[in-house]
């Protein structure tokens, strides 16, 4: 069985043999221009556009990771980007929601106990206690509730907060109060104290963290970006928060990455940033499943992860 691998970063042969022990009939083999030799399947991220053009007899594309905007982005453009007909799948959880997790937990109960405030006025050598939040104030709101953000939803639950979620259709998740549709984003956002952003990057999603979405929120509301920079309108966010609406943001993905170094948003005292890696692909979890997956579609199966083209994730 013959896998074809293009990753700008992962190496090459740790995943030739990982596999390999998984699946002892593989053969992968990295991309390279001008490579247009039979292949059962492709794992990409990011993949150049000719690498997957014309192959319509692979049985299927893993992208090595959860967001597969980057290709989708790219379809209107470059149509054979993806051979017509082939199932494209994506990395679910695979250690992923875990870390998501530890994100949005250490955030919120470092806001929750005012961390941060206590961090201003540590520079300024002031002991002051604060008043405390109240717990049924500290509201969260989940936009998107799939496999990141349920998992996220029902770990901050755990923690006694109330906890709401915004997705395209219902969810029933313990503890987690459910909207969905456009008629109710208004509804949510009206209750959320703290805003953490799990959409996948869409047509319909993009963009959609704007001030007027913002001044939607309870008023100094928090806003956590675990999902795409395109989400968010940067210089709209800096509005809000200069102007007191948002009282302080964690992000971790940008419009442009790198962020780039004369950023507004590295200097403001009330954003942290981390670059891009709030989950990241754990080789291990995912080799696991993509084997797991192969020899299901061997078995003709359908795996689990695939992707809607149409809908966009
Ligand atoms: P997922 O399982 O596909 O969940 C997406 C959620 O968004 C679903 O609940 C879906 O609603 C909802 N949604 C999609 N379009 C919507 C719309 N137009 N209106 C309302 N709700 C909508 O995706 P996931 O695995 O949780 O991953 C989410 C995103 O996280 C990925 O796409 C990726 O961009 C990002 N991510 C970031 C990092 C990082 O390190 N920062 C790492 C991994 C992933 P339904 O449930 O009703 O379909
Ligand atoms: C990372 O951002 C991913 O989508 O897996």
């Amino acid at each position: 069985m013959d896998i074809i691998f293009y990753h700008p970063t992962f190496n090459v042969s740790d995943w030739s043999q990982g596999l390999q022990q998984r699946l002892p009939q593989v053969n992968l083999r990295q991309w390279q221009p001008g490579d247009n030799a039979p292949a059962d399947y492709a794992l990409v991220w990011n993949p150049p556009t000719e690498m997957l053009q014309g192959r319509d007899t692979l049985k299927g594309v893993f992208a090595l990771g959860a967001g597969v905007d980057s290709i989708l982005s790219r379809l209107k453009q470059y149509p054979d980007l993806l051979p017509a007909g082939v199932p494209l799948f994506r990395l679910e959880d695979t250690g992923m929601a875990l870390q998501m997790q530890e994100y949005a937990v250490h955030t919120v109960l470092g806001w929750f106990r005012r961390f941060d405030d206590y961090r201003h006025q540590q520079q300024q050598a002031l002991w002051q206690p604060l008043e405390n939040y109240r717990r049924e104030d500290f509201t969260i709101g989940l936009l998107g509730a799939g496999v990141l953000g349920g998992s996220v939803a029902s770990s901050l639950a755990a923690w006694g907060f109330p906890v709401s979620c915004w997705s395209r259709s219902a969810k029933q998740i313990d503890g987690v109060t459910s909207y969905h549709g456009a008629d109710q984003l208004a509804p949510f956002l009206a209750s959320t104290q703290v805003l953490i952003n799990l959409l996948p990057n869409t047509p319909q999603t993009v963009g959609m963290i704007n001030r007027q979405l913002l001044q939607q929120l309870k008023p100094g509301a928090f806003v956590i970006n675990l999902a795409r920079g395109a989400h968010l309108i940067e210089d709209d966010l800096l509005a809000a928060l200069d102007a007191g609406e948002i009282k302080a943001a964690a992000l971790d993905v940008f419009a442009r990455e790198p962020l780039s170094e004369d950023s507004p948003l590295w200097s403001h005292p009330r954003v942290t940033i981390t670059p891009h890696n709030a989950a990241v692909t754990l080789p291990e979890e995912a080799m696991n499943y993509i084997a797991k997956s192969i020899a299901q579609r061997e078995a003709g199966e359908m795996p689990p992860g695939r992707v809607d083209i149409a809908r966009g994730y």
